[in-house]
């Protein structure tokens, strides 16, 4: 029932760039942490609920929830066993980070890289609640998403959209908004990709070869924050990480995420990303996605096969027990009231349908069209209205536009969708408006307004001529649609997505840096003859637009991003003016590609099989890069026009001094020996086999032993002799430096010093403006600027408001990596006050 062809469409599973099993070089000096009652009291209290639970589980019944039943096998895109002696069904994991894929009745939301450009927690959060509701009225358990990995480390990243910002600041925040809005609404979220998937090229068999600094101050930086929000799960990525692939990897799970940063929560393998059995186990990994794809006879690595290594003794009790605890705790912290069940099935669009897709098995009624959309598109438009960034507004008198007499509409990015806005399978197309990238990280439109149906909506209320011209080669046609009207607005966009789809050869990264669909000769085509052009912008980040910054004919130029459905609507409001533009750029718009310094995609690599990457740029990526080497940007990040104008004064540092010194007070002492759930019987194999008479689900993956093969090596590649005795080892370990807690330690998250300035509106419209905090860490290995603060700050004309900022000791901090530590070093700190990292306004030094 499930095609190759399929397989290769959905995004999730990897068959082809895979590395085979058992040429890794296993590792390991760093064992796995279990959950303790290391958080805050909603993970003491569910550790406590789990605990009871996972004490009556047999060992099949154990290892059932950490298996997927196997691709298309169930009602979700990922499904686990279940526990039916006690009534508990398995848990159902759905994409994506911005809305649900694969079903019916509900939202599209506006991209994580849009909801980023609002710079606003408020709407960041309402999103996340506004998801969570829809993700839960389906029956789902796990909501994919949000997105930190990619971070955006390069500018045509194909998945960068899906994140927030490249800017582990601002996308920290995202992320911990986010995960609070989703997971108050009883769903839990899943923090991924974890980490360093920052292009698709290669996403599957790449090593990127890290150091420790800039794994610390830049990538692990946002995952950081979504631990200490209290995430319930967290998804490895598909490549490798120093040698060792990211779901096995000790390094990244063990030490970094589970020890330093005390995450307490369950790791999700991306769909096909697990590789061996006892690595996987070993190294960290909680659940495996979907379950199926490893060897005979179980046709998994996990299920069968973690049984009979669990039995065997080569994973130990305590870490099979660790990977239900972890699963059951983020279960009982998130989920409160009683459970829906799963209504929908991503695999067919008819009411009635397979429940085990794979098996074309047990048809009943699987979908019920259950409509979880709410009053969400509210907050959809807003949030598309206000991520939408003014970036140029030449004349005051260009935007707003105020019943202009004509308006001309020119662009296929401006149109409905020839077919619906669905009509490309996972959006992988540009022959209509760009309102979502393309692949797994989509949802299907319940509608979609464009921009042409809601302006031509606005024009005939106000008594505008309206006119539309389609075709984005036909230049003169767009010529002579421009060059009467007293605006002409013109529309262009480039897409980007994920690797299973390729358009036009650009296999999810994009090739370049220009507009597709001949976007830049149509936008100059039609500055050639009309004084009063304005360009609005649908792309995954940044495109080179020098020209259109510069050219005297157009007067504004817009960024909209991905909106989601109410693209149209929200364009509307902020071109009038009914919603005043508040997005800021969370990317630098760099003049070329060569501008974005050292890091690079790697779209060819000289040894194509085992592909590998350094990141030779460090922590300089986008403006920190930019900012330290004085490359002059179109646009720098954090910039965006209001309609009104800004002053700042009166900048004031103040010191806490009651917490002082370089480095944090350390958490003391060690954690309690790994502690079991229950026993396990060894003695008596046929106890967990598959009960007599049982009727057998096929394809379908089992945690029952195959008893035929049980004296087979099948489990043991690596074989358990490859490890050394630390990875099995339960004894206490002591807490590190950096850990303590959710999130890391406590006293990182001190308030150093509380920095005020003084906002005021100078023009005669309200506005909302976006006070952005630069701090200058000093030093030679320091950008000259990182983000660590930000807030939305809504002014009526002529009025001020003081905005305060507090400074943690994180923020203040390198990564010492000799000490494994957080460090405020000796180098003179200052920080800045401004309207984007390129107009700082204010600035004073730090007394440290
Ligand atoms: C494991 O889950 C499957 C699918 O939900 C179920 O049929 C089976 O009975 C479960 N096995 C055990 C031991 O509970
Ligand atoms: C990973 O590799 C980088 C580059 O070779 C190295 O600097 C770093 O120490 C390695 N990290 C670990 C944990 O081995
Ligand atoms: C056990 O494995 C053998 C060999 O792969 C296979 O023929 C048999 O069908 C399996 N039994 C079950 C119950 O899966
Ligand atoms: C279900 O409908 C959506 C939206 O029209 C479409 O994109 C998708 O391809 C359909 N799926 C199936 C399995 O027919
Ligand atoms: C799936 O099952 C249905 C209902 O039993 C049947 O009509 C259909 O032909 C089956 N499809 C395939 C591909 O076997
Ligand atoms: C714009 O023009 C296209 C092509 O002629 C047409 O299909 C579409 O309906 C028009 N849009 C509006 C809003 O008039
Ligand atoms: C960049 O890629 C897009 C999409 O493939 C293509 O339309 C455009 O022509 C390319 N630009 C250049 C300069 O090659
Ligand atoms: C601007 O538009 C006018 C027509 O109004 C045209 O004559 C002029 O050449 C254009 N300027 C540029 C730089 O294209
Ligand atoms: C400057 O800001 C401080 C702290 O917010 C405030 O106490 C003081 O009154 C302000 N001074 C002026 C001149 O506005
Ligand atoms: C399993 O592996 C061990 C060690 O490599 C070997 O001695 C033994 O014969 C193998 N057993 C089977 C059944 O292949
Ligand atoms: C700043 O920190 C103080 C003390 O920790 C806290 O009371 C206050 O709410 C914080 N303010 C902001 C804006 O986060
Ligand atoms: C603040 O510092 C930045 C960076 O050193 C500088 O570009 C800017 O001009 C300074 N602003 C003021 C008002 O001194």
């Amino acid at each position: 029932m499930a095609p190759l062809s399929s397989l290769l469409v959905t995004g999730c599973l990897l068959i082809s760039t895979v590395t085979a099993a058992g040429t890794e070089t296993p590792f390991l000096s760093f064992p796995s942490p279990w959950t303790s009652m290391k958080g805050d009291t909603l993970w003491w209290e569910a550790y406590i609920k789990a605990a009871d639970f996972v004490s009556q589980l047999t060992l099949t019944e154990k290892v059932n929830l950490t298996t997927g039943t196997g691709w298309e096998a169930d009602r979700c895109i990922g499904t686990t066993g279940s526990v039916p002696r006690l009534g508990f069904r398995g848990f159902c994991l759905m994409d994506g980070p911005l809305g649900i894929r694969y079903t019916d009745k509900a939202s599209a939301f506006p991209a994580g890289i849009n909801v980023a450009a609002t710079f606003s927690r408020r709407l960041m959060r309402e999103r996340g609640e506004a998801m969570g509701e829809e993700f839960r009225g389906k029956g789902v358990d796990v909501q994919l998403g949000p997105v930190a990995g990619p971070l955006g480390r390069v500018p045509q990243g194909g998945r960068n959209w899906e994140g927030f910002s490249p800017d582990p600041y601002l996308t920290g925040v995202a992320m911990a908004e986010t995960i609070g809005g989703i997971q108050s609404r009883g769903v839990i979220a899943c923090a991924k990709h974890y980490i360093l998937n920052e292009q698709e090229h290669f996403r599957g068999s790449v090593d990127v070869r890290i150091d420790d600094k800039t794994m610390h101050e830049l990538y692990l930086w946002p995952f950081a924050d979504a631990v200490k929000a209290g995430v319930g799960s967290v998804m490895c990525s598909y490549n490798k990480i120093n040698g060792t692939f990211a779901c096995e990897n000790e390094w990244v799970q063990n030490y970094l995420l589970k020890n330093e940063l005390g995450f307490q929560g369950f790791v999700i393998s991306d769909w096909g990303a697990q590789h061996t059995t006892l690595g996987s186990a070993l190294g960290g990994l909680d659940m495996a996605m979907p379950g199926d794809g490893g060897p005979q006879p179980y046709r998994a690595w996990w299920g069968g096969a973690l049984t009979e290594a669990v039995l065997k003794g080569d994973v130990p009790q305590w870490r099979l027990d660790d990977m239900v605890m972890r699963i059951m705790a983020a279960y009982f912290r998130v989920n409160t009231g009683t459970r829906p069940e799963i209504n929908f099935s991503p695999w067919v669009n008819t009411t009635v349908g397979p429940v085990y897709y794979s098996a074309n098995a047990s048809w009943q009624v699987v979908n019920e069209h259950v409509d979880v959309q709410a009053n969400h598109a509210a907050v959809i438009r807003e949030i598309g209205a206000k991520s939408t960034v003014l970036l140029k507004n030449l004349r005051s008198s260009a935007l707003p536009l105020s019943k202009p007499a004509s308006i001309a509409i020119i662009g296929n990015d401006a149109q409905d969708p020839p077919g619906g806005p669905n009509a490309c399978k996972e959006r992988a197309c540009i022959t209509g408006t760009v309102a979502m990238g393309y692949g797994s990280g989509t949802a299907e439109f319940p509608y979609l307004i464009s921009p042409a149906t809601a302006l031509k909506l606005r024009a005939e209320k106000d008594g505008t001529v309206f006119s539309n011209t389609t075709g984005n080669w036909d230049l003169s046609a767009a010529k002579a649609a421009a060059s009467n009207a007293s605006v002409a607005i013109v529309f262009a966009a480039a897409t980007a997505g994920e690797n299973f789809i390729s358009i036009d050869n650009n296999a999810g990264d994009r090739n370049n840096l220009t507009l597709w669909d001949n976007g830049d000769a149509l936008i100059a085509a039609v500055a050639s003859v009309n004084p009063n052009t304005i360009v609005v912008l649908h792309t995954a980040g940044p495109v080179l637009i020098d020209y259109a910054r510069t050219h005297p004919n157009i007067t504004a130029i817009l960024w909209a991003g991905f909106p989601g459905q109410e693209s149209g609507n929200s364009l509307v409001d902020v071109l009038y003016g009914d919603a005043t533009p508040q997005g800021r750029t969370p990317f630098t718009w760099g003049k070329s590609l060569q501008d974005y310094g050292d890091a690079q995609l790697m779209f060819t690599s000289p040894t194509p099989r085992t592909p590998s990457q350094s990141f030779p740029e460090g922590v300089f990526i986008d403006y920190r890069w930019f900012t330290s080497r004085n490359i002059s940007a179109t646009y720098p990040f954090g910039h965006g026009l209001s309609y009104t104008t800004f002053s700042y004064s009166n900048l004031t540092v103040t010191k806490n001094s009651s917490v002082a010194g370089r480095f944090p007070p350390q958490v003391e002492g060690q954690t309690a020996d790994a502690p079991l759930f229950g026993s396990i019987h060894l003695e008596d194999l046929e106890q967990h086999t598959a009960p007599e008479g049982f009727n057998r689900i096929s394809p379908y993956v089992y945690p029952w032993l195959n008893l035929t093969t049980f004296n087979s090596n099948v489990t043991a590649s690596p074989a358990v002799t490859d490890f050394p005795k630390e990875a099995q080892d339960p004894s206490a370990q002591p807490i590190l430096a950096a850990g303590g807690w959710q999130g890391g330690n406590p006293a990182l998250f001190d308030v150093l010093f509380t920095v005020t300035v003084d906002v005021k509106n100078t023009g005669d419209r309200k506005g909302v403006e976006i006070p952005q905090l630069y701090v200058q860490l000093g030093g030679n290995n320091n950008p000259h600027f990182v983000l660590r603060g930000f807030e939305e700050v809504p002014l009526q004309p002529g009025e001020t408001k003081s905005v305060s900022f507090n400074l943690t000791r994180r923020d203040l901090s390198n990564w010492n990596t000799d000490k494994q530590n957080w460090e405020i070093t000796s180098d003179k700190k200052a920080v800045s006050v401004g309207a984007s990292v390129g107009d700082l306004r204010l600035n004073a030094t730090l007394p440290l």
